[in-house]
């Protein structure tokens, strides 16, 4: 490999050129090739990427020279097919999007695939790379004592409008609480460093898209859920969701607390659907709170303006991909493994079981 690596993008639409942009900021970083279907999201991506050359099918991609890595940013139901024609064709260092697979029964496909893979695969799970949650990391252990409760609250805006309005329906995205929840289930295992056994889950829809018709089809997209998550290790982990929410200060809180006190990491949503007559969007907090003595610390974890311009994740696309380029040059490890991918799925998937049949879901 040269000095500069070389990556080829498979999906362009909203968050394939989230990742064009946060490519064009890493050094020794270039995209190009792209493949996107949409004739608008390929015109929209060639502004952001000229170097790039655009490629008619996902086989001509998979023949363009020269190629160092692939971002797989199609939509979700594509996921587990696109990633059995790569292994096939083309097994280069690879950046998955999440959620891995929609079909229950693909799990143990594409695990299989990564067991003759010979390159590294990460799924990309940009909510570990946000600095607010960096910095939760780091102070975790000391403020808690050891995290007994976890609780992530996602209070958001509506499911946007996608390319063929794939994702108003749980066939493509997987369900909800596999398409956005998977990030965090991630979170979860990731934070508690343990293994989930049980699952007990309440969703549905409840607010949006109860008028919304595609073909004559109605969308069956859930827009509200709680879901609670015991672990091995004696932890318990809970997920609200609620996408009706978006005049929220803060976008996500998660917190948790263990015998010594809690901590908590306020991040906001994208600084563009910030109203601008109420000033400057939100900046992330984290907030540690002893029990002895008493006294919470509220610490601001600004973002560098530059990575936010540059997506709606608060940076953490670019951090992800800062350490995915090192990984794709034999400098550092894959930090999200396929494994990690999959365990993310199976639990949102667990979490919309137990929803839909009332009942409680080992694991
Ligand atoms: N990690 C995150 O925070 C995050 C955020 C947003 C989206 N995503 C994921 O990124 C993926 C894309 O989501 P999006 O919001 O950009 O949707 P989108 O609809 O805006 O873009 C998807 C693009 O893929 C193209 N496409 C369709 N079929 C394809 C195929 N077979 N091969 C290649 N391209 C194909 C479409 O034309 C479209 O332009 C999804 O898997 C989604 O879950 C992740």
């Amino acid at each position: 490999m040269s000095n500069t690596v070389n990556y080829g993008l498979i999906g362009c639409g909203m968050m394939g050129q989230e990742h064009l942009r946060n490519i064009a900021l890493i050094p020794g970083a270039r995209v190009a090739a792209i493949f996107e279907p949409d004739a608008a999201m390929a015109t929209a991506a060639q502004v952001i990427a000229p170097q790039a050359t655009l490629c008619a099918t996902l086989d001509d991609l998979l023949a363009f020279e020269p190629l160092d890595c692939l971002v797989v940013v199609a939509p979700n139901h594509t996921h587990a097919d696109i990633l059995e024609q790569i292994a096939a064709k083309r097994p280069l260092p690879l950046l998955m999007e999440k959620p891995l697979f929609t079909d229950p029964a693909d799990g143990a496909r594409v695990l299989a695939i990564g067991e003759n893979y010979a390159a590294p695969i990460w799924v990309a799970m940009e909510y570990r790379y946000m600095p607010p949650v960096q910095t939760f990391l780091s102070q975790m252990q000391a403020a808690t004592g050891g995290i007994k409760m976890l609780t992530i609250r996602e209070h958001r805006f509506p499911f946007l409008e996608k390319v063929g309005n794939w994702n108003r329906f749980n066939r493509n995205s997987g369900g909800t609480l596999v398409e956005k929840c998977c990030h965090f289930f991630d979170l979860m295992r990731f934070i508690l460093q343990s293994e989930p056994v049980r699952v007990m889950a309440s969703g549905g829809q409840v607010v949006n898209h109860l008028d919304e018709t595609y073909d004559g089809e109605a969308s069956d997209i859930w827009d509200t859920a709680y879901v609670i998550v015991d672990f091995a290790s004696g932890a318990r982990a809970m997920l609200e969701l609620c996408m009706y929410a978006e005049g929220a200060r803060f976008q996500e809180e998660i917190s948790a607390v263990g015998p010594l006190g809690k901590i908590q990491a306020l991040v906001p949503g994208p600084g563009r659907f910030w109203p601008p007559h109420l000033g400057d969007p939100p900046v992330p907090q984290v907030v540690i709170s002893p029990r002895h003595p008493k006294g919470p610390q509220i610490v601001e974890i600004p973002v560098d303006p530059a990575l936010l311009t540059a997506g709606d994740h608060n940076g953490s696309t670019f951090y992800q991909h800062h350490r995915f380029n090192a990984a794709v040059r034999g400098a550092g490890p894959v930090d999200v493994t396929l494994r990690d991918g999959e365990r993310a799925v199976a639990m949102g998937m667990a979490a919309q079981q137990s929803a839909l049949e009332k009942r409680v879901i080992e694991i």
